[in-house]
């Protein structure tokens, strides 16, 4: 049994790149347990998650050998490695805007991508060795879903974790 995390910012592109892989390893989405442990806090305009009952899931779940859990939870899970997709700011904006994200959330997310909060985190829970990232700005999927691969399969530490989008942080005030 091997859970990976596929994570990321919304918008990085990690259900295209699962999409993608889902030929070659089981793909666990999380958004599709929404009903069983998720609701919905009006006041924050977003789904709050049980992490206790999703974990319970997802382990119940697990039957291969090595199975992606793609969600931007998913370094909150029982995971071998993780596997944070990372897009550049404006470019993100520019994703965001174009799924309809309202002004406040794009804003939120653009800013957590900058902060790179969910490697810091994915660090935090599972130790710098076993977090990878990969830039998906200015990529095609494909290529994305080829390096994911290659991590999974190798642990190649040219993917360790590196990028830096902070100084954009600066840009903006
Ligand atoms: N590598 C990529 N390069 C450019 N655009 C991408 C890439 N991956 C995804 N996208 C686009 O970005 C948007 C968000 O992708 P999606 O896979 O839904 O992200 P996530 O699941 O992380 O929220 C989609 O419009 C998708 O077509
Ligand atoms: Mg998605």
């Amino acid at each position: 049994m091997m859970l990976i995390a596929l994570t990321g910012t919304p918008g990085t592109g990690k259900t295209s790149v699962a999409k993608v892989l889902e030929g070659e390893y089981r793909v666990i989405y999380l958004k599709e347990y929404r009903e069983s442990w998720m609701y919905w806090d009006g006041e924050r305009d977003s789904y709050v998650i049980d992490l206790e009952v999703l974990r319970k899931r997802v382990m119940e779940e697990d039957k291969d050998e090595k199975v992606i859990v793609e969600g931007h939870y998913s370094q909150e899970m029982p995971v071998v490695m993780v596997i944070v997709l990372r897009c550049h700011p404006r470019e993100l904006e520019r994703r965001l805007k174009k799924r309809g994200y309202r002004e406040e959330k794009i804003k939120e997310n653009v800013e957590a991508e900058a902060m790179s909060l969910i490697t810091s985190e994915a660090i935090i829970y599972h130790g710098k060795d076993n977090v990878f990232e990969v830039d998906t700005t200015w990529r095609k999927e494909r290529d994305v879903a080829k390096d994911v691969r290659k991590i999974i399969e190798t642990r190649d530490r040219s993917f360790a974790p590196r990028i830096n989008y902070s100084e954009e942080i600066l840009k903006w005030y």
